[in-house]
């Protein structure tokens, strides 16, 4: 391996050969794993644990010592920077994120502020810089951000949306104030995603949850643009990686952001990924989050199987297609893992 890179994430970001492909999962914390539900028991919710560094801190590393996977993320969600905007938040248990005062109006667009994230996010930096003191020197340590359409699903629906009705309906009919919104929405990350990075991200994820949804025509012409805005000012700081939920309609799109590299889902082929566009991005993924709720002995076997298709291509992440479910055994987990590190003793991967 390339002295220069001695975390092997970084290193298939960078599409250097190597034995085996690193692994970690999207929502790698969380509550399927009872040291993070006893903590949470204790600290009284989610927003206390995300905005309490030292408990931050604890959680983010609480599945990297017990699987080994190759990268830590930071635990915190993507809807905080919504809050630092001047959007009350909440996490209602069995319900997810609500925003009781959505964006449905100029006025409360316009009332929008852009936070400093030095002072704004501050708890952000402080649990990064706890995380990294503890890492070991081969873990990459993750920052990450929504996407300004992803945030704008969340801040103009208020929560939860099947149809994103509002927003939608505001893409169509009020494009300017769409465009004032999402302009706003990508400096935020701009500004996020540059403030991990100076915090000791080594590598950071854009979520774009919901792109997916979109026509490509739509995703091209009114939403690729401030994905392009956001990321323009972090580009070369970092390794980026991008993650559209369904979005093999859109993956060329993806790709030519300049990403480093791309998360791709259970429902695009990964060895076709790899074959298409390997030579330009780093591939992660892509086992279905629903294969990890089977045995062990099944699990290992789908896994394997994708390590075949991958067939020891350069810039092969092995990681879900999206977050692991609250229902998973952790022992399942396990098997995901240990197959990847078994990999390198029989040979191949
Ligand atoms: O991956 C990780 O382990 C790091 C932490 C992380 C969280 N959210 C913690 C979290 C990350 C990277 C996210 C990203 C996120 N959050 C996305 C993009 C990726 C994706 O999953 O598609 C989105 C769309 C959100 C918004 C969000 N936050 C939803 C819809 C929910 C409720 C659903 C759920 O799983 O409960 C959350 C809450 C949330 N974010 C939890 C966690 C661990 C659950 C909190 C709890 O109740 O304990």
């Amino acid at each position: 391996m390339n002295a220069s890179f001695d975390k092997p994430l970084l290193a298939a970001l960078a599409r250097q050969p190597m034995p085996s492909p690193p692994v970690w999962l999207m929502r790698q914390a969380g509550r399927y794993l009872p040291e993070y539900r006893e903590l949470r028991a204790k600290a009284g919710g989610f927003l206390a644990m995300a905005q309490t560094p030292e408990l931050a801190a604890e959680i983010t590393l609480q599945p990297v010592r017990r699987f080994g996977v190759d990268a830590a993320i930071l635990f915190s969600d993507i809807l905080l920077p919504l809050q630092a905007m001047g959007m009350p938040l909440r996490f209602d248990e069995g319900k997810g994120p609500v925003l009781p005062e959505p964006l449905n109006s100029p006025e409360r667009i316009a009332a929008l502020t852009r936070p400093d994230p030095e002072t704004d996010l501050a708890y952000v930096g402080e649990a990064l810089n706890r995380v990294k003191a503890e890492l070991s020197s081969s873990t990459t340590l993750l920052g990450f951000c929504g996407a300004p359409y992803t945030l704008a699903c969340y801040a103009v629906e208020g929560g939860h949306s099947k149809s994103h009705a509002t927003l939608r309906s505001m893409m169509y009919r009020e494009p300017a104030l769409f465009d004032e919104l999402m302009g706003q929405l990508a400096d935020v990350v701009a500004d996020h995603l540059n403030y991990q990075i100076a915090s000791g991200a080594d590598a950071v994820v854009i979520f774009d949850t919901w792109a997916g949804t979109l026509s490509r025509e739509d995703y091209i012409s009114r939403i690729r643009p401030f994905t392009e805005r956001a990321l323009a000012p972090v580009l070369g700081k970092a390794p980026v990686m991008a993650f559209v939920l369904d979005g093999g309609h859109v993956l060329d799109q993806v790709v030519d952001l300049g990403v480093d590299g791309v998360v791709i889902d259970w429902r695009v082929s990964l060895g076709d990924a790899l074959s298409r566009y390997g030579d330009k991005v780093a591939i992660q993924g892509n086992l279905d989050p629903a294969l990890l709720l089977a045995p062990p002995d099944v699990v290992a076997e789908r896994t394997r199987a994708l390590l075949e298709e991958a067939g020891g291509r350069p810039g092969h992440i092995l990681a879900l297609g999206h977050g692991v479910m609250k229902e998973t055994d952790p022992e399942s987990v396990a098997a995901f893992v240990e197959t990847a590190r078994a990999a390198v003793v029989s040979g191949g991967c």
